[in-house]
Parts: C-alpha cells; structure tokens; sequence
C-alpha cells in the first residue's frame, strides 16, 4: 500500500472527522460558496441518472442530496467515521433506503463492473489523496460510468496562493469564536504567521512544477504515528481536461467554484453572509463567475471538471 493511502487512512479515520465535516459551512465561507457551486451543478446534471457512484462520499454531503432526489447512491469512503455520521445524516433524512454504505478505497475499484453507474461523482479533493496513482483512479472512474463523470480535485494554481498567505483561511472563517479546532489555531496563530511569514520561491516554483504538496515529512510523521495531512497531488486545468478527454470522455467543461469569493476580505465576505438577500444574490453570482473556464484555475483550491461518457 502506497503511503498516501495509508496517510489517508489515519488522518480520515479521526474519530471526530465526520462531526467536523457535517459542520464545514457552519464554520467556512468557502466552504459555503463551494458547496453551493457543486450542488448546484450536480442538480443541472441529473437528467436520466438513477444510479450514482460517490467516490470519497464523506459525511454525505452528495449522496444524501442524490438520494432525495431519488437516485440509488453508492456511498463509498475511506474512513468509517465519516460513513457513520453520513448513516446517521441518511437516517435523520430519511434516505437510508437509498443509499448504500461502502468502505474501501479509491485505489481498488475492482468491486465494481464497467459501466455500472449512471454518474460518478468525486467531490472535495478525495482523487488529490490517491497520489501516486490519481490518474488511474480516475481511470477507473470513467471506466464505472456509464453516462455522465463529475470530479472535483485539488487545483494547483488555485493551492499556490496559500504558499503566500499563510493566513488566507482566515478570511473565511464565520465566527471567530466557534470551538472549531482548525478555526481556533487559525486565529491563535494569526499574528505568529504574519511575523514569521517570507515568501519561499522554491517551494512555489516546485508546487508549480510538480504539483505535489507534501511527501519526506509526511512520510517521517507517519511512520513516528503521527497524524500528518494527506499528501496530496493538484492538477493544472489542461492537465485534468486532458486526462479525461484521452480517456475518451467528451464535452468537458471546468470551473474553480469559489474564484469571486477569494477576491473579498472577510469583513466584506461577513456582511454578505449576514444579509440573506444579498447572500442568496452573491451566490448567484459566484456560481456564474466560478463557472467561467477562464478563472476555472483561481478556486478555494478546488478545480471541478464534467464531462460526458460516450
Ligand atoms: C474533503 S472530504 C470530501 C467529502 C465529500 N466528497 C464532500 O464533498 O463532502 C474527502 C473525503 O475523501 C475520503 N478519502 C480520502 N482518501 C480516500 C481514498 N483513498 N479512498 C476513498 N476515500 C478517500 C475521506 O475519507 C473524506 O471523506
């Protein structure tokens, strides 16, 4: 098993991973826009799906949306907190009949036949994790899909302005007070950040040039069992196009939910939020905007790609 598997699998499997997930647009801005984005373009693509594969399906963000709109989801996952809270949501929603639970991971999707789902999503970065092997996960991606394929990756022109504002979370937060443990070190670390903040060219220039964020200190955390953040691959936009398009997957379109967001300080983003008027016209925009090809690069850090299976 590679170590980005097996990193995965202790940094996913945190008892309390699944709680924090179910509660991301409580607490991110971000979160909220990018949410948005996706559910949005996964009800404008349900036209002749009843089948749907979630590939890292998380706390149900997805699957359970599907299911109410009556597909048949395979909610599938690496980590058995994050299935557990998603069968708690499912319930609570009254769609467990429409979802089944399946832990495994991305890396070994010989379960399933060819072409036995009518979409197949992966939303959130989960391919990004499969590093080394993320093109052939997302070969066989398209290879259970049937008619439609919806991936949501790590964007590497979208992570690289995080190498220049180690504070750019910040920005997002709704309430600086939520106990939230990511949320509180981000405001406990804030000054120390900027203090101690230069920019390190090499360390741009070698995201750029080979997309990887983290490996040998990851790797050494592990090993001393610890729980470092998954190693993850970003793609360049052509790059995740082209991918597709050679695995024969056609009309591929791109966008970078959350580009128009990331333009916006936070004390501007807060006033937005606040009013639901000008919350639900805002996210109107974004979505346009985010929708743009052009500024498909620029997102939270996420790049979403559709694409057609003929
Ligand atoms: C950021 S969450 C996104 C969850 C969900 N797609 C959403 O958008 O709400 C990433 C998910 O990918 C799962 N994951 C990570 N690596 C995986 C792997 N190799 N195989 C299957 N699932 C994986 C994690 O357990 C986690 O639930």
């Amino acid at each position: 098993m590679d170590y980005s598997q097996k990193i995965s699998e202790r940094q996913w499997n945190q008892p309390d991973k699944g709680e924090l997930e179910s509660r991301r647009e409580e607490t991110y801005i971000d979160d909220i826009i990018q949410k948005d984005h996706l559910q949005r373009k996964l009800l404008e693509n349900l036209d002749g799906i009843r089948t749907v594969f979630d590939g890292g399906a998380g706390s149900g963000r997805f699957s359970i949306l599907l299911a109410r709109q009556g597909c048949h989801v395979t909610h599938f996952d690496i980590s058995q907190p994050m299935i557990d809270k998603a069968r708690e949501l499912a319930e609570q929603a009254g769609v467990l009949d429409r979802i089944t639970f399946v832990k495994g991971a991305l890396e070994d999707l010989s379960a399933f036949p060819d072409r036995a789902f009518d979409l197949v999503i992966s939303f959130d970065a989960p391919v990004s994790y499969t590093y080394p092997n993320q093109n052939r996960v997302i070969a066989e991606l398209v290879r259970i899909a049937r008619k439609r394929i919806m991936l949501s990756v790590s964007s590497r022109l979208g992570s690289l302005p995080y190498l220049a504002n180690p504070i750019q979370k910040n920005q997002f937060i709704l309430d600086e007070d939520a106990d939230d443990p990511f949320v509180r070190w981000c405001v406990a670390g804030r000054e120390r950040m900027v203090e101690g903040f230069s920019f390190d060219v090499r360390r741009a220039e070698k995201l750029l040039a080979d997309g990887l964020m983290g490996g040998e200190a990851e790797i050494a955390e592990y090993e001393r069992g610890g729980v470092p953040w998954c190693i993850t691959y970003t793609f360049l936009p052509d790059e995740l196009a082209g991918l597709l398009t050679e695995l024969g997957v056609r009309d591929v379109r791109l966008s970078g939910p959350g580009a128009y967001g990331r333009t916006l300080p936070r004390e501007i983003l807060l006033k937005i939020m606040r009013d639901p008027g000008q919350k639900r016209d805002f996210l109107d925009f974004c979505y346009r905007f985010d929708a743009n090809p052009y500024v498909c690069g620029l997102g939270k850090d996420n790049l979403l790609a559709v694409g057609e299976i003929p």
